[in-house]
């Protein structure tokens, strides 16, 4: 079923030069980038797309690095994208992420792992219109 997700590249994919690689496997997947922007998140902004992970006491250390510089925000369509993004970047913990997904290939940290993508169609809709507003 045709869907879209919110992907959006951390801070280090920007720092380390790995925008171009991380896109061009999203292209190469087939699936399509119909809106894309740069910008820095607030604290605010943090809280609210992190608010699942508020109380946890890695969460300070998140709110730092993800305000740090500035991240790349995209909305991504395709068939079953959300779970076919999920799959294409690896599971969250670095060491669970095969060689050859995004996380696997980039990532040594739990925290600063590259990229982030919606966990279900439900929140990508939340999320699209948290970063692109109401109207995406
Ligand atoms: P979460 O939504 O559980 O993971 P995912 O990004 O795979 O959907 O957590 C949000 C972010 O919080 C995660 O990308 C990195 C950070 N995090 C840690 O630093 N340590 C952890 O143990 C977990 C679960 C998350
Ligand atoms: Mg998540």
């Amino acid at each position: 079923m045709k869907e879209r997700t919110y992907i959006m590249l951390k801070p280090n994919a920007i720092k380390r030069r790995l925008v171009g690689e991380v896109i061009k496997r999203i292209e190469q997947k087939g699936f399509e980038i119909t809106n894309m922007k740069m910008f820095t998140l607030t604290d605010e902004l943090v809280k609210e797309h992190y608010a699942h992970i508020a109380d946890k006491p890695f969460f300070p250390e998140v709110k730092d690095f993800m305000t740090s510089g500035p991240v790349v925000g995209m909305i991504v369509e395709g068939d079953n994208v959300v779970e076919g993004m999920r799959i294409l970047m690896g599971p969250t913990k670095w060491l669970e992420a095969q060689p050859g997904t995004i996380r696997g290939d980039f990532a040594i940290s739990n925290g600063e792992n590259i990229i982030h993508g919606s966990d279900s169609v439900e929140n990508a809709e939340i999320e699209i219109k948290r970063f692109f507003g109401k109207d995406a």
